[in-house]
């Protein structure tokens, strides 16, 4: 069978796509999967990468060769371009590694489902619903899930910044989150402890979106779980990010190596099972399939509150939903057969 892995991406989580990629390509079976490597640059250019070492180097960008996903069902092929000359691959399975907008949100899925080709993960509701903060928030308050208090903003209401300010200061106590509604690895996310801070942090999250949720904050422990398979999805168990920074931010996550992770960590009362069902009742809810990566706060006295879902979780050397299922027995390889079995499924 023919695989194709599709990263990188025009995302802010571009870089932490194409270390995904890197983890997932070589755990794939090659005495299974014959695979093909398809880069997405930040301009959003699809290019044919022809290995590994050229997506660690970063040489892949410099290919000339294009490699689009045809939308056209009676093919399900990769379409190669190069010069006048095209040449059409059959392709069985797509794992589309993308984080963030752009491949996490529904829109490659859908272009997949146009056509016709299997693939990891998601499907088009379950991945806007899930990238978008605040479809999400509607989800977990239908469940009666506890999460952040919040408020949300236009990026045309700021026009009238007074009016804004006003509105969130009347419903949410400082310090606040500002977060673009869709985004990922908490880019455009900052925090304010004043207004001075609330207004230029909603500017900053408006580059990313037109829209903006601004949430209470929530002081407890980030605590993880990881969402695998398809009609019947089961939980890992969890796990906790210890933060270097003030939160979890992107540099946090990816730059600096005081971040830690603890797998199975001690928590207060039944949090570890409620944050397992949780989970999957949010992996549920959002029509989820194959993976996710649900993420909570666990306060002091054991409450459990709902922070996100991502349906495409990193696969870097420090994330955790590898290290989740690794702890539970499954491998990398054999996470990566799981998943690619529920593609066809
Ligand atoms: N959005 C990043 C990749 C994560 O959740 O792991
Ligand atoms: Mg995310």
């Amino acid at each position: 069978k023919t695989v194709a892995v599709l990263f990188g991406g025009r995302s802010s989580e571009h870089e932490v796509s194409c270390v995904s990629a890197k983890t997932i390509i070589s755990n794939i079976n090659r005495d299974l999967y014959e695979v093909i490597i398809v880069g997405i640059t930040k301009e959003g250019k699809w290019i044919k990468v022809n290995s590994i070492e050229d997506i660690t180097s970063g040489k892949w960008k410099n290919g000339t060769t294009t490699a689009v996903i045809s939308p056209d069902a009676t093919q399900k092929a990769v379409l190669f371009l190069e010069g006048n000359k095209v040449n059409i691959e059959k392709v069985d399975v797509v794992f589309p590694v993308l984080h963030g907008l752009n491949g996490e949100d529904g829109t490659v899925q859908g272009l997949l489902e146009l056509a016709g080709i299997p693939y990891v993960g998601c499907g088009v509701v379950a991945s806007g619903v899930s990238m978008d903060k605040l479809f999400t928030k509607i989800i977990a308050d239908s469940l009666g899930i506890r999460q952040a208090k919040y408020a949300a903003v236009l990026k045309k209401e700021l026009e009238q910044i007074h009016k804004v300010t006003e509105k969130i200061e009347s419903v949410l106590p400082y310090p606040v989150f500002i977060k673009p509604s869709n985004a990922g690895s908490s880019r455009g996310v900052s925090k304010a402890t004043n207004r001075e801070e609330l207004i230029a942090g909603l500017y900053a999250a408006a580059e990313h979106d037109r829209k903006i949720l601004v949430e209470e904050t929530i002081i407890g422990r980030e605590i993880e779980c990881a969402v695998l398979g398809g009609n019947e999805p089961r939980a890992s168990g969890v796990g906790e990010i210890i933060a270097a920074a003030d939160f979890y931010d992107y540099d946090a996550k990816y730059n600096n190596e005081e971040s830690k992770t603890i797998i199975s960590p001690e928590l207060p009362g039944n949090a570890t099972e409620t944050v397992r069902d949780f989970a999957v009742k949010i992996f549920k809810a959002v029509d989820g399939y194959g993976l996710s990566r649900v993420d909570f706060f666990v306060i002091n006295d054991g409450e459990v509150i709902f922070n996100e879902i991502n349906t495409m979780p990193g696969f870097t050397a420090i994330s955790m939903y590898p290290k989740l299922w690794e702890a539970k027995g499954i491998g990398k390889p054999q996470l990566i057969e799981k998943l690619l079995q529920l593609a066809f499924a």
